[in-house]
């Protein structure tokens, strides 16, 4: 499982960085149901910039260590991110869930539809049913239900090896993989810059940045098969 420190060298900055803030914002007031009611053009503008913001980045060596990992992985592999950038598709990534949505995907509040979208979303009307304000990234939002929660869970109950990357274990569910992992049995390893919040659940510890511990991970394990 991934989350936004896997991206934070490419240029993507994480969520509770300097300040508690993101890109300017509390998450509050641009990650929620809410605040999507109350100022749906400010959302919408932030999203946008997000998502124009993919354009100027890249996958990194962690991103492409995963990728070669799942190509040569013999079993079941899931990637699991909470990220709602595309870095990860970009460097190869196959066998992918993201959770929290993807930026690059919209739906209709009013009539349900939802595809790709790689343009900006204020003040487009939706393709389907032609309504105007109705757009919205098709992203998970705070008090919202992660995508794939089911396929998560029959993977996790099967998992014999559980990695956690760049995630600070703030957010749930993703938070409690770890514990779902340990119960199947799995080994747990979290690779992170610094100790995440459930730190002490996992069994291995690898700290530093995700270009160097994710690169020498993965190049372990495929060493040792
Ligand atoms: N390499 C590895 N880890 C890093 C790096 C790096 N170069 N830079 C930062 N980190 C770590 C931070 O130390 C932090 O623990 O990445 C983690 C990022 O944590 P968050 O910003 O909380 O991001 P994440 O855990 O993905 O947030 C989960 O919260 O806002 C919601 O839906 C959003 O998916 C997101 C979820």
């Amino acid at each position: 499982m991934t989350g936004a420190g896997i991206s934070a060298e490419s240029g993507l900055p994480t969520f509770r960085g300097a300040g508690g803030l993101w890109e300017g914002h509390r998450v509050e007031d641009v990650a929620t149901p809410r605040a999507f009611a109350r100022d749906p053009d400010l959302v919408l503008r932030f999203y946008d910039a997000r998502r124009r913001a993919l354009a100027t980045v890249e996958p990194n060596p962690a991103h492409r260590a995963l990728a070669r990992l799942e190509a040569a992985w013999e079993g079941p592999f899931l990637l699991v991110t909470q990220n709602v950038d595309d870095l990860h598709e970009r460097a190869g990534s196959k066998r992918l869930l993201h959770m929290h949505g993807e930026l690059l995907r919209a739906r209709c509040t009013r009539c349900g539809w939802a595809d790709r979208w790689s343009g900006d979303l204020l003040g487009v009307a939706c393709p389907a049913c032609g309504r105007l304000p109705a757009l919205r990234p098709d992203i998970v939002w705070f008090e919202e239900i992660p995508i794939g929660l089911e396929r998560i869970e029959a993977a996790l109950a099967d998992c014999r090896l559980f990695a956690a990357i760049g995630t600070s274990g703030r957010v749930w569910p993703a938070a409690g993989f770890v514990e779902r992992a340990r119960r199947a049995g799995a080994h747990t390893v979290e690779l992170n810059l610094e100790p995440g919040e459930a730190s002490d659940r996992f069994h291995e510890q690898r700290f530093g940045p995700a270009s160097r511990v994710v690169t020498a991970w993965v190049a372990e394990l495929l060493a040792g098969r």
